[in-house]
């Protein structure tokens, strides 16, 4: 399923696109001082660059089970989403509030959040990243997960 998480989160994949690369460091910041493990995947250049290839990058740390969970940031949040959906076995949300960000994780399991570096504050961004990390799946939308994946598996 989106991979449900049962132990303490603690590593991190990040990736953004060039739109996040004021900001980039100071989420990571944030989240290492709040004691989270982050890979960073890029974008950590100045020109600008196509958000799937970090979306990809990120979704494959997820597959591979070297991090628990994704953050993925580009312009709104949207893009990123699309492309590290299309990952099988993958459930990436972009998230608008603090309540998307907290039923992102307890209803839909999702694997990563995205979030828009151009639709966001900075403190709304770690915000967000917070409360969506530290909120637990419920068992409950379980079989709904599972039809997704049936979805995916099919079509
Ligand atoms: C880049 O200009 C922008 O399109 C991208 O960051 C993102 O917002 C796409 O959804």
């Amino acid at each position: 399923m989106g991979n449900i998480i049962t132990h303490k989160i603690k590593k991190l994949a990040f990736g953004t696109d060039h739109t996040a690369t004021k900001i980039r460091g100071k989420v990571k910041n944030y989240l290492q001082s709040s004691g989270y493990e982050i890979e960073d995947f890029g974008f950590n250049g100045d020109s600008s660059c196509d958000y799937p290839d970090f979306a990809l990058k990120v979704s494959k740390a997820i597959l591979t089970k070297r991090a628990d969970k994704g953050i993925l940031i580009c312009g709104t949040g949207i893009g990123m989403s699309i492309a590290a959906n299309k990952i099988k076995n993958v459930i990436a949300a972009t998230c608008w509030d603090e309540n998307t960000a907290k039923l992102a994780a307890q209803h839909n399991a999702a694997d990563i959040i995205c979030l828009g570096s151009r639709t966001t504050a900075l403190d709304d961004i770690c915000h967000r990243i917070e409360i969506f990390l530290r909120t637990q799946f419920e068992e409950r939308h379980s079989q709904r997960i599972k039809k997704i994946k049936e979805i995916e598996k099919q079509y």
